[in-house]
């Protein structure tokens, strides 16, 4: 009985230390949606709110790994993500979520871009002309 009693307590100690240290990522939610300007520069920060280190950084766009183009630079560290967008185009409208890991979890957050271009202005100058 004693015996038993003392394998109790080493379980709850055990479960308390688990609820304490597993520390998964949690992240600063990502604005839902951003309006850009075709050829306008962003830097898109994904912050880390919580979690143990090390962090690992991934981004998904429309669903599909991604790692960056020519105009999209990536740079992770162990508190944040930045994508760096310079000279935006509609093909950079994509709906871009960012994923934290640790080895107690993951947390991901994601934002929808939408680059607008010149199409209404070329419309009234046209109705001008
Ligand atoms: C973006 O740049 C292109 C090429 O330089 C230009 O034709 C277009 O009008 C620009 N768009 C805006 C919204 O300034």
């Amino acid at each position: 009985m004693h015996l038993f009693n003392l394998f109790v307590q080493i379980l709850s100690v055990n479960h308390a230390l688990s609820i304490v240290f597993a520390d998964e990522p949690k992240l600063v939610p990502l604005q839902k949606i951003v309006e850009l300007l075709e050829n306008s520069t962003y830097v898109l920060t994904c912050n880390l709110f919580s979690g143990a280190k090390p962090i690992f950084f991934e981004w998904n766009k429309n669903g599909q790994k991604f790692s960056g183009t020519t105009n999209v630079r990536m740079e992770n560290t162990n508190h944040y993500s930045l994508l760096t967008m310079t000279s935006l185009t509609a093909a950079d409208s994509a709906t871009y979520e960012c994923i934290a890991k640790n080895a107690y979890g993951t947390a991901s957050t994601s934002t929808q871009f939408v680059i607008k271009g010149l199409t209404e202005k070329k419309i009234i100058s046209m109705k001008l002309c």
